[in-house]
């Protein structure tokens, strides 16, 4: 793979594109080795999301995550990525209870290379989102299913299905869009709706689950490479079968090593026969 000699994408060049109505692509990564391949592609955002805890972490919940475990996969990814903006998602708890701490715990993430902050909320977040974009922190918004703050017993439905229900979302996103966000993750709202929040404001809007008339899509890059057989929700397209070319992989590599087929001679590494000789007439000796 060729190195990434490309320039940076900047938060500038993410609201252009919405004013150029070029589409903006985005995925979630965790790690070092899967971000290396990210930063050598044109994606133009690669989030640490707090889906970490579902599927790095195998939590029930991605209100199970905390700070420390989501700086730790902040590090292995901006350890690779050059390319794209950086975004970290902010754990459920580290800026619900101020002002302060969520200044705190989004410089925790700027501090370790990321470009800006994902907060889950609307209303009842704006005002900790002005005060941190009011600060220079840059910041995505997060609105639709919001799975931080739905009870795993509610089940993660479809919103904006009513036009009240819409309007809320529309009011919702001005109201994030005046508190300074750059840009707005909308999960899984009707694509009726999140077209008309795409074309009532004038930052971009990320969809998941929310059709193709929006700014911009982002998934999770497990569900895409098909890494997890169980879990496939109906807005996921699998690009991959990754979780049975592992396997496969696996089981060649057990059967190889119990038949003696690897390793072989290209993967091994000798010493000189005179050295080997020397050996022998030492063990005698031993
Ligand atoms: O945590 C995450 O992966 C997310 C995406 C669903 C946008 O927030």
């Amino acid at each position: 793979m060729p190195l990434q000699k490309k320039s940076k994408i900047t938060i500038s060049d993410i609201l252009n594109k919405k004013k150029n109505k070029e589409k903006i692509t985005m995925l979630t990564s965790y790690d070092y080795s899967i971000s290396r391949i990210c930063n050598e592609t044109d994606l133009d955002m690669v989030l640490i999301g707090d889906s970490a805890a579902t599927v790095m972490m195998g939590y029930d919940s991605t209100r199970k995550i905390g700070m420390a475990e989501m700086v730790t996969f902040c590090k292995g990814v901006v350890n690779a990525i050059t390319r794209q903006v950086i975004v970290a998602d902010m754990p459920f708890g580290s800026y619900q209870t101020g002002k302060s701490i969520s200044v705190k715990n989004a410089l925790k993430f700027l501090r370790c290379g990321c470009d800006a902050v994902k907060l889950e909320g609307g209303l009842e977040v704006v005002d900790i989102i002005k005060n941190m974009t009011d600060l220079g922190i840059p910041v995505m918004g997060h609105i639709g299913l919001k799975p931080q703050t739905t009870p795993l017993h509610y089940g993660y439905v479809s919103q904006g299905k009513t036009a009240e229900g819409a309007i809320r979302l529309l009011n919702e996103a001005r109201a994030l869009e005046e508190a300074g966000v750059f840009s707005i993750v909308l999960e899984k709202v009707t694509s009726e709706v999140a077209s008309v929040i795409a074309e009532n404001t004038n930052v971009p809007i990320i969809g998941i689950g929310c059709g193709p008339h929006v700014d911009g899509q982002v998934l999770v890059i497990h569900d895409m490479l098909g890494l997890y057989t169980d879990f496939e929700p109906k807005f996921v397209k699998r690009y991959l079968d990754l979780s049975k070319q592992i396997f496969d992989a696996i089981k060649e590599y057990e059967t190889e090593v119990k038949s003696g087929k690897f390793p072989q001679e290209e993967h091994m590494y000798h010493m000189t026969e005179e050295e080997f000789a020397k050996l022998e007439k030492m063990l005698k000796r031993v």
